[in-house]
């Protein structure tokens, strides 16, 4: 939610900002703009829209200065405007200000430096600091005194640049609850919500904590914490490949992204499954027999696709462990005071390793001092610096907003964590490893055979285009990625879908089927066949379009369904993994067929940093 930039250094900066934001702009892209410091004033350029509406207006009227903040919005307190963009200033232009996050007492705040004769005039919240720090400087405290003063008062979550017009030399960053990373460059230094936005720059890089800011200089960096200690940090080098944060001659992010996911499954169980070894190498991670037969219950939390990944990882623990697993929603579960101790493992799941839920439900579990495993994607995030052991998926930096490798590799992550837990607790024999791992090996290739189905589901994709109403449904395993399939669909075609449990559906939802309804039907798991295909003839017997996604060797006749995308064969438990890509291509292909804007979908962004 938001992307925040900042450079100070001997290079004209608007242009390392804008490229900063343009890597930014899948957390947010309803409104941008930059602040620039000449030597002698700040200037600040703004534009509501996309970035390119900000670029035409610097192109026009080009701003420039060695050091300078810049923001793409996803607005939460007013509408995206030119005026409710960021950098905020205050009246005088004495200081300007980005900021990702909220501030929760910006009212009274607010209110009270009214009354002192601040002049507002945005509806964000992210104004208030900016004043806030002016009034304070002008109490004669000095800049960084001020933004410290500042960080006192303000309550919620944040990640801030700040710059002051008397200080040309001095670039301020603060974080609480939102990411920030610092880059360290030679005689210039970033800051930035998120790597890709600097990587061109630099590949070495501090992250600020919670209650920690900054005081940058073109070469110096200075961490301090609410005591205003000085905090010794370690430098994290960034290892991944420029490329990875690129479109490499895809149309979308999300299509290379989908691509991707063969050699991003084959990497990870490469890793974590030695070939030549009878075990899952679970190194650093404290899930050996005796800690799980010290649990009495294990939570799985996230959101939305992550949430999905989840929901698998409970159907497998809880078959092979016989602990209980309970999954549930991280908004959901932070709020319903859960009962947890020290005998309960949470598994957090997130791609960001930033969403501010699943962060809390961390924060939850850890106070009520249960251990906490984090299933991540992004290294050095706030979920996997806090949890007590991370399961890395190592898809690379995923910049599509509707996320696709970093789901497939979410539940393989789960899968490989309950085999686990399975050989620890005798619950799987040798032979049966054996089985499970050359299954997993043979994912790659079976992802890239419908891979190469891609230009037959686009013209499904193009015959039902005209859909209004889709219905996901299956059984056990198949409905869960009938959920991710319904996501898919709803994020980035704006399609209304639903999805079901296929046994569910006479129990209310059927009344909704009629001749326009397309309904995708999901058909892996061997034993609960039957059962789908008989829901599938109850909706065909209403009029609905069916599309099957079965496996090879189960044929369903022709007139049982109008179009049927057969997957390669897969055991029950790995099978998720194959059904999902057709569910994924079929999104993408509608979406694109219906124009949207695939990879920024409206009214969306990539890290949920608010509740
Ligand atoms: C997925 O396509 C979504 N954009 C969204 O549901 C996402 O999975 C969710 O916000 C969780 O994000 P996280 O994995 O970064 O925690």
């Amino acid at each position: 939610m938001c992307g925040i930039v900042g450079y100070i250094g001997n290079q004209q900066s608007s242009g390392i900002l804008i490229d900063g934001l343009k890597r930014l702009e899948y957390r947010g892209y309803d409104s941008a703009g930059i602040a620039v410091h000449d030597g002698e004033n700040i200037n600040v350029v703004k534009s509501k829209g996309k970035l390119v509406n900000l670029v035409e207006k610097i192109n026009k009227a080009p701003v420039r200065g060695t050091l300078g903040i810049g923001h793409t919005r996803w607005a939460t307190h007013g509408a995206p405007s030119d005026i409710n963009s960021h950098p905020h200033i205050s009246g005088d232009g004495t200081i300007a200000v980005v900021h990702n996050g909220i501030i929760e007492n910006y009212i009274d705040i607010k209110n009270e430096l009214i009354e002192k004769g601040y002049t507002f005039v945005s509806e964000t919240d992210t104004e208030t600091v900016a004043h806030l720090i002016d009034y304070y400087y002008k109490t004669g405290v000095g800049f960084v005194d001020a933004v410290y003063e500042t960080l006192k008062r303000i309550e919620g979550s944040y990640a801030l640049g700040v710059i002051c017009k008397d200080f040309p030399d001095t670039l301020v960053a603060a974080r609480k609850n939102c990411p920030l990373v610092i880059g360290i460059g030679k005689n210039e230094n970033f800051i930035a919500s998120d790597i890709p936005a600097i990587l061109h720059h630099t590949r070495k890089v501090y992250f600020l904590d919670d209650m920690e800011f900054a005081v940058i200089k073109s070469d110096s960096i200075k961490i301090f914490n609410m005591d205003k200690n000085e905090v010794k940090k370690d430098i994290f080098n960034v290892e991944w490949d420029i490329d990875a944060a690129e479109k490499g001659g895809y149309e979308h992010f999300m299509i290379k992204e989908i691509n991707e996911q063969p050699r991003i499954i084959n990497e990870l169980v490469s890793m974590r499954m030695p070939k030549d070894k009878n075990f899952i190498d679970m190194s650093g991670i404290k899930l050996k027999k005796e800690d799980i037969n010290e649990l009495n219950r294990i939570y799985i939390v996230a959101c939305g696709t992550a949430y999905h990944a989840g929901l698998i990882g409970k159907t497998l623990i809880e078959k092979f462990t016989k602990i209980p697993v309970i999954a549930d929603v991280a908004s959901e579960f932070r709020y319903r005071e859960p009962v947890i101790d020290e005998k309960t493992l949470l598994i957090v799941v997130s791609q960001s390793g930033e969403t501010a839920d699943t962060l809390e439900a961390l924060r939850i579990a850890k106070r009520n001092s249960a251990r906490v495993l984090a299933v991540v994607n992004a290294v050095g995030s706030s979920i996997a610096r806090e949890a007590d052991d991370v399961f890395y998926i190592l898809a690379g930096p995923e910049i599509s907003v509707a996320s696709t490798k970093a789901f497939t590799a979410q539940v393989v992550a789960m899968e490989l964590i309950a085999f686990n837990m399975a050989i620890e607790c005798g619950a799987l024999s040798k032979e049966e490893f054996e089985t499970i791992k050359s299954e997993f090996y043979c994912l790659d290739t079976k992802i890239g055979q419908i891979l190469d189905e891609s230009e037959k589901i686009k013209a499904l994709a193009e015959k039902y285009s005209k859909s209004r109403n889709v219905f996901f449904i299956g059984r056990g395993l198949d409905y869960v990625v009938s959920k991710e399939g319904s996501l898919k669909l709803k994020e980035i075609a704006y399609l209304h879908s639903e999805a079901y449990a296929a046994g569910e559906l006479k129990h209310g939802p059927i009344a909704m089927i009629d001749d326009e309804t397309l309904v995708i039907a999901i058909l892996t798991q061997e034993k609960l066949f039957d059962k789908t295909l008989s829901n599938i003839k109850e909706v065909k017997a209403r009029g609905a379009s069916v599309i099957a996604i079965a496996v090879e060797g189960n044929n369903i006749a022709a007139g049982e369904a109008d179009d049927i995308i057969y997957i390669p064969r897969a055991m029950w438990s790995i099978a998720p993994v194959l059904a999902a890509v057709p569910a994924q291509l079929f999104a993408y292909y509608m979406a694109y067929c219906l124009g949207t804007d695939i990879d920024q979908p409206r009214n969306l962004a990539k890290s949920v940093t608010v509740e």
